[in-house]
């Protein structure tokens, strides 16, 4: 079959390669029909994730067609049509029975690497490491999927790919971001990146009851697309001096919850986001957290951070003791896919949300090593791109 391979730096190829077997009673094989970049993939494409090796199948977002289950695989069958979670779980132990699907104990058979580097084992993902399980991911013709009876989630015929996809992740990662928050009725939430995470935080802030809502970016289009179909206020970083330009839209508060919808690529023109640019290409330090800085900053006292944006190591110049003056509350992490799957479908069938709204580009796999870069320079109005590994090129 023909896969998105990684090969370093900026460097990802479609290559041919092996197609998926069933290599346990709980896998399936998925035919895939439609796939996307997340702005994780960039992360691996930016090479700043530790334990890839050359050839990696990569892409953790995709949907299609059950063609091959395992023998104890009982809930899905041939010719399903499903959509697939990140996060690979297994259902049944202590993480997993506390809905802390993404710290699944036994997903990830390279454990010992997270352990080894950061102090405790963690749940796989598709395609993204081997210290996150080695699994081979969905930007590809076919997958291999896992605990196949407890990730993925099937999709009724009446709904288009576009409008279910994001149910592998970006949606659901909003949503959990928005509920981390842990947002009052009426609360100001504010929101730092506007990409396909910060969108759909920006839509569930407002399903979770807030009264208003601060979207934050410098790419135009993106809060174009915050202040039009998100109907947020909007920021533009490169204009303004977000700390101060929040305080005095809040009475000089600050928000409620403020979201980190960026992680640990976070660019700017403070003196702050100078000096981690220059320590990380020294390889002195593993993260630029610039926006996870104001975040802290902004919001008001005894207020919310949530934390969807990826972080990978240690920060500097966290500003921890405005966090405990301020008495603030952190929420973090991987998104617990399994919690949203079914509520969130729920919300497409009914209409009350149509997530395609966030794509622009449409494209065969074979385009994909040229997208990635579209994506990364945000050239092109390239907010969401959707790849189709069953047509050369669309
Ligand atoms: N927690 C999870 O399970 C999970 C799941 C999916 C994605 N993520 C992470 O969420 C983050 C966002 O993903 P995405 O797909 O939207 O990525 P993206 O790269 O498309 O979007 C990031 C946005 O942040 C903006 N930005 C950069 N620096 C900024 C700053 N200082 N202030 C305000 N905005 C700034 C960029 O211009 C860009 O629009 C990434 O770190 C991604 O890895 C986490
Ligand atoms: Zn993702
Ligand atoms: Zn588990």
């Amino acid at each position: 079959m023909r896969a998105l391979c990684w090969f370093g730096k900026e460097d990802v190829r479609v290559e041919t390669v092996p197609d998926p077997t069933i290599l346990n009673p709980r896998d399936a094989i998925v035919k895939i029909t439609t796939t996307a970049i997340c702005g994780s993939d960039l992360h691996l494409y930016d090479g700043v994730i530790p334990t890839m090796e050359k050839g990696d199948i990569l892409g953790h977002e995709f949907m299609g067609q059950i063609v091959e289950v395992g023998s104890d695989v009982k809930n899905l069958k041939t010719g399903d049509r499903v959509v697939v979670p990140f996060t690979i779980a297994c259902g049944n132990c202590f993480f997993c029975r506390k809905g802390l699907w993404a710290s699944c104990d036994n997903s990830n058979p390279n454990s010992w690497m997270l352990e080894k580097a950061y102090g405790y084992g963690g749940s796989a993902l598709f395609g993204y490491s081997h210290m996150m399980g080695g699994y081979a991911g969905g930007q590809a013709e076919y997958a291999r999927v896992p605990f196949a009876d407890i990730g993925p989630i099937k999709v009724p015929d009446g709904l288009a790919d576009e409008q279910v996809l994001f149910l592998s992740d970006i949606f659901p990662t909003g949503y959990q971001a928005a509920e981390n928050a842990q947002i009052a009725q009426g609360d100001t939430v504010a929101i730092w990146g506007c990409g396909p995470v910060g969108q759909f935080a920006i839509q569930s802030a407002w399903m979770l009851g807030a009264g208003r809502v601060i979207a934050i970016d410098k790419v135009p289009e993106r809060l174009e697309l915050a202040a039009t179909k998100g109907k947020a206020e909007i920021i533009n970083s490169d204009m303004e001096n977000v700390v101060e330009k929040l305080r005095s839209m809040t009475g000089g508060r600050g928000p409620d919850g403020c979201i980190d919808a960026v992680g640990l690529e976070s660019t700017g023109h403070t003196p702050d986001a100078l000096y981690d640019r220059v320590k990380m290409a020294m390889k002195l330090e593993t993260d630029r957290p610039t926006a996870l800085r104001e975040v802290i900053q902004s919001c008001r006292k005894g207020g919310t951070v949530s934390i969807p944006g990826v972080y990978g190591g240690l920060l500097d110049k966290f500003p921890m003791g405005a966090a405990f003056g301020k008495g603030l509350t952190f929420k973090m992490g991987q998104t617990n896919m399994q919690n949203y799957l079914k509520p969130l479908l729920n919300r497409i069938v009914k209409g009350e949300i149509d997530p395609s709204f966030v794509i622009t580009h449409r494209l065969g796999l074979e385009d994909a090593p040229a997208a990635y870069k579209t994506f990364r320079d945000k050239q092109d109005g390239c907010i969401k791109v959707v790849l189709k590994p069953q047509t050369a090129t669309v």
